[in-house]
Order: structure tokens, then C-alpha cells, then sequence
């Protein structure tokens, strides 16, 4: 089998503007929400590590969806970092950052998006070769606001606020120059999900298609 092709954590955030934060509880959703969601214009998924069935769910869609490209989120040990590589994790969101799971992600080969909430955070991560992160929870930690105020002294980094992101505040965010793209769960319901309500993801993968960086 050829090997899967290498996504930098810029590479992740630019391919569309919304990265779905995805919580499965059914392995059997994972390939039919997949799907959806590529139908929807929307590629790069961060499965979450969750619940006890996310890394079946991340190598169900890593051999099922080659449309797709999956990644894991709430990645925090290392242990995690090497499970969701074995999985078929083409990339890695971590709530935090440290230099453990900085590490394993670069030894699993897996692009990291750490996550941050404060300047030392971002010092740390920066200083350990990432600049591109993620503003987590950005709403709760100060929304558009603080990224403004981050922008003077960190010129230089890259956000994806995830926390609060919604399709009607997402704009806010995305026409500051130092956001990429945004995270949120909104594209995947949980009532959705448990429905089976594949058309209504689709849907919401759609509307996102109005969100366009400034
Ligand atoms: C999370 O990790 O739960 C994400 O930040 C999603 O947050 P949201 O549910 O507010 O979109």
C-alpha cells in the first residue's frame, strides 16, 4: 500500500475553514459521517480521543474514506499520540501543549495543531518549532479579542480558535490576519449522529462554504 500522504499542520488549516471537532460513539457512524462530511466540501476530520471507540473509529475511516484525511484531537500523552498514529491518524490536535506529546507527534511523524491559552503556552510550543497552533478555548479564553492582542507580540503564529466557535460568530474570526481557519463541533450534532442524519451533515458542511478568510 502506498504510504498516506504527509499533511503539515498549515497544510490541515488552510484546506478548508472549518475543522469539524468530532465525538463518536458508534464505530458504525464514523464511515457514513466521513463521507457526509467530504460531501459537504469538508476533508480534514479530527476524531476526537474520547470515547473508548475513537481509534477504531480513526482507522475505520483512515481505510474507508481515502477522500478523507483523519486526524485525532484531544491527543494529550504520548501514548495517545502513538495510538492515533497506528490508528491511521494523518495528524494530531492536542487541547494543550507538551513537550512529550510534541515530541511523540514528531517521532509518529503526525503533524501536530497544539493548543494554547496563554503567551507562555505559546512561547513554549514556538520555542519547540510550532507555529502553528491552536486558540483553545477560544471564546472562554478572550475570542477575537485576545488574538488581536496576541497578533502584536506573535507576529509570527498562526491560530485555529476552537471553543465556542460557532457558523455565526466564525466570521468575526476569520477576518483577523493571524487566523487561518476555525474549529467547532457544530457540523457534527450528537442528535444528528445518533439519528443517522447523514443529508443534515452534509448540510452543515455546505453553510461553511460562506465562510471564506478575509
Ligand atoms: C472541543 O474540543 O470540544 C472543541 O473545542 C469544540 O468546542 P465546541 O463544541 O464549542 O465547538
Amino acid at each position: 500500500m502506498a504510504a498516506a500522504q504527509k499533511f503539515s499542520a498549515l497544510q490541515v488549516m488552510q484546506d478548508a475553514s472549518v475543522i469539524p471537532v468530532i465525538v463518536l460513539n458508534d464505530v458504525a457512524h464514523a464511515v457514513p459521517m466521513a463521507r457526509a462530511l467530504v460531501a459537504g466540501g469538508i476533508r480534514m476530520l479530527e476524531v476526537t480521543l474520547r470515547t473508548p471507540v475513537a481509534l477504531a473509529c480513526i482507522e475505520a475511516i483512515a481505510k474507508a474514506v481515502p477522500e478523507a484525511v483523519v486526524g485525532a484531537g484531544t491527543v494529550r500523552t504520548k501514548a495517545d499520540a502513538q495510538a492515533a498514529a497506528n490508528a491511521g491518524a494523518l495528524f494530531a490536535v492536542s487541547p494543550g501543549y507538551t513537550s512529550a506529546v510534541g515530541q511523540a507527534c514528531r517521532d509518529a511523524g503526525m503533524s501536530l495543531l497544539p493548543g494554547v491559552a496563554t503567551g507562555g503556552e505559546i512561547m513554549m510550543a514556538q520555542e519547540e518549532g510550532f507555529t502553528e497552533l491552536k486558540f483553545f478555548p477560544a471564546m472562554q479564553a478572550g475570542g477575537p479579542a485576545m488574538l488581536k492582542a496576541w497578533s502584536g507580540p506573535f507576529f509570527d503564529v498562526k491560530f485555529c480558535p476552537t471553543g465556542g466557535v460557532t457558523l455565526q460568530n466564525a466570521p468575526e474570526f476569520l477576518a483577523l490576519p493571524n487566523v487561518v481557519c476555525v474549529g467547532g463541533s457544530w457540523l457534527v450534532p450528537a442528535d444528528a449522529m445518533a439519528a443517522g442524519d447523514w443529508a443534515r451533515i452534509t448540510q452543515l458542511a455546505q453553510d461553511t462554504a460562506s465562510l471564506k478568510k478575509a
